[in-house]
């Protein structure tokens, strides 16, 4: 190689160490999932989010899960008010990306953790509050794991029941952009339904 191409070539490989110019070359993109996420991403309107924690009755001593996190934002809320830690779990890369650069903008980095994982693999008995914003069908899916939860939990979904089991409050939101919301709160241990 004459000692003109070594230079240029040098001087490629330092522009390129540049994060900028890495995201330009596809390095800083985020993966595809692991598999297909079983719900696209939706995000809940913040005054929703804001009665999901008000419902469960977060407080400092809480810890949050919100089982396909999104953008983040109910982890961030659930932290800025309440000063308590939460996780966001996603299986998708992009929003475990868009999530982590949100926990920055929103300086609370010391309380919200955000983990790519697949929410039917997870250990849930750490938590003491779960947010769900999913399908009914998914939310029927997480059962075998929300009845290994300590007494006394919180789970609330937005919009979605939980077919077989009986919520202890359901909360209808009127939203500023004009639409009607559920919410729905129920406490372990769970209250099952009977088969009719
Ligand atoms: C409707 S969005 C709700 C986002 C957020 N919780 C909110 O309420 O604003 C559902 C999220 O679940 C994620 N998701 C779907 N299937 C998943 C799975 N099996 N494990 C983890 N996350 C999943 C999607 O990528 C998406 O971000």
């Amino acid at each position: 190689m004459t000692q003109r191409r070594l230079a240029m070539a040098l001087a490629l490989l330092a522009l390129l160490a540049a994060p900028g110019l890495r995201a330009w070359a596809g390095e800083d993109e985020p993966k595809a999932p692991s598999r297909r996420p079983d719900v696209h991403f939706v995000p809940t309107p913040h005054d929703v989010v804001e009665i999901m924690l008000r419902l469960a009755d977060v407080k400092k001593d809480d810890v949050v899960y919100d089982l396909g996190c999104g953008d983040g934002r109910i982890v961030i809320a659930a932290a800025k008010k309440a000063g308590c830690k939460a996780w966001g779990f996603d299986i998708d890369p992009i929003r475990v990306k868009e999530s982590l650069e949100n926990v920055k903008k929103n300086n609370v980095g010391d309380l919200v953790t955000i983990e790519e994982k697949d929410i039917f693999t997870l250990d849930l008995s750490k938590a003491s509050v779960i947010t769900l914003y999913l399908l009914p069908s998914l939310n029927v899916k997480l059962i075998p794991q929300l009845e290994k939860m300590k007494p006394g939990c919180r789970i609330v979904s937005h919009a979605f029941d939980m077919r077989g089991v009986k919520p202890d409050v359901v909360a209808t939101v009127a939203c500023k952009d004009g639409n009607e919301r559920k919410v729905y709160l129920w406490t372990t241990p769970l209250k099952k339904e009977k088969e009719e």
